[in-house]
């Protein structure tokens, strides 16, 4: 992260200006060579010129946004990883696992188990990859307290007693899966793994996915770098805060720029990005459909890949590809249980 005075080198940045960009996130070459000139001017209260200018010299700085070539291209995409989400049908539907370098939403009313997908997701993401995880440690951004610790514990137990031997030699665990120490200790490695933070509005959970970048940055490389990120729930601050109509469209800019930090990490880190957003259960609305996310397709194209959830009897929920690149939509069935997600 750079300082404001690395930023007074740009031309046309004085310090005022540098101390402006900083405040409005704004603290790297990088960050600024790929803002667009009008986010960087709502965002930081400067002139449309001047932000143009400063964009142009941050990316001369930064020496990105030119061409590569589709060989470079090729090779970052085969940096891609595949996340499981324990239960095969689901991962079929998406071709595999979750993606990283994308962002997935996970969208669905109330008690669909939006959160208990986040949950196993940074419990899976620790796996070897044998076993459909990434060898990585998770970031939970948690915006509507709903983190449970109890309930990581409760899904690392409910592992394959494979995935637990292997996850725990990989920690150099002594003991086996019949060992409760050995559990103890897997669980307590696990819940390590997981950066975990509550954001208490909508301008902190802005600030700690800027947080969650350089927490990234500092992993890369390690034993454990992030290759999870999870913002559960994503929107719920920001419907929170802007509600009246005239709002729509200062919410709906402090979102995509949300979206667009939050997405940086996944390319920057090669991090998987799962986002969850709740949509109203109104069957009998005539008006309105009861599958679209409340507020409309707020996060439109950004995310990736959309999978909305549903509940059905008892455990059983339905997971459906809602649309995504090169994959045909199509529905999976999965159950919420003690153990974690399961298949049918
Ligand atoms: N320990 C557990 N054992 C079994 N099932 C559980 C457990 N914890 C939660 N569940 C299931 O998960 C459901 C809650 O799912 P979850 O909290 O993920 O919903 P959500 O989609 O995040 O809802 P919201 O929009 O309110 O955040 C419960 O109704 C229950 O069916
Ligand atoms: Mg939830």
């Amino acid at each position: 992260m750079a300082a404001s005075e690395d930023l007074e080198s740009l031309p046309g940045v004085g310090p005022a200006t540098a101390d402006k960009l900083v405040d409005a996130g704004f603290d790297s070459y990088q960050g600024l060579a790929v803002a667009s000139p009008g986010e960087l001017s709502n965002t930081a209260d400067i002139g449309e010129n001047t932000a143009a200018d400063i964009v142009n010299a941050a990316r001369d700085a930064a020496d990105v946004g030119g061409f590569e070539t589709g060989a470079t291209v090729l090779e970052r995409r085969e940096q891609i990883g595949k996340l499981t989400w324990t239960v095969e049908e689901v991962d079929d539907l998406l071709g595999g696992g979750v993606e990283t370098q994308s962002i997935t939403e996970v969208y669905g009313e109330f008690g669909a188990g939006k959160s208990q997908v986040t949950h196993q997701l940074a419990v899976n993401v620790q796996l070897p990859e044998e076993y459909g995880g990434l060898e990585g440690s998770a970031i939970f951004v948690d915006s509507e307290d709903t983190f449970r610790p109890e309930r990581i514990a409760q899904m690392v137990r409910g592992l394959s007693e494979d995935a637990i031997a292997a996850a725990m030699d990989a920690r150099e665990i002594e003991g086996g899966p019949g060992s409760e120490e050995a559990m103890e200790a897997l669980i307590e490695a696990m819940l390590d793994n997981i950066h975990v933070a509550k954001a208490f509005n909508s301008n902190h959970q802005i600030l700690l996915a800027q947080k969650a970048q350089e927490i990234a940055g500092e992993h890369e490389g390690s034993e454990w770098p992030v290759r999870l990120v999870c913002v559960d729930s994503l929107t719920a601050h920001f419907r929170a805060e802007y509600v009246g109509r005239g709002e729509l469209a200062s919410r709906q800019q402090k979102l995509n720029k949300h979206l667009h930090d939050i997405a940086r990490i996944g390319s920057l880190y090669n991090t998987a990005i799962v986002v969850t957003n709740q949509v109203a259960s109104n069957p009998d609305s005539y008006f309105g459909d009861p599958t679209q996310p409340i507020g409309g397709n707020i996060l439109g194209h950004k995310s990736t890949f959309r999978l909305y959830l549903r509940k059905s009897k008892g455990t059983k929920r339905i997971v459906r590809m809602v649309d995504a690149p090169n994959l045909p939509d199509g529905e999976a069935v999965m159950r919420v249980e003690e153990e974690g997600l399961m298949a049918e």
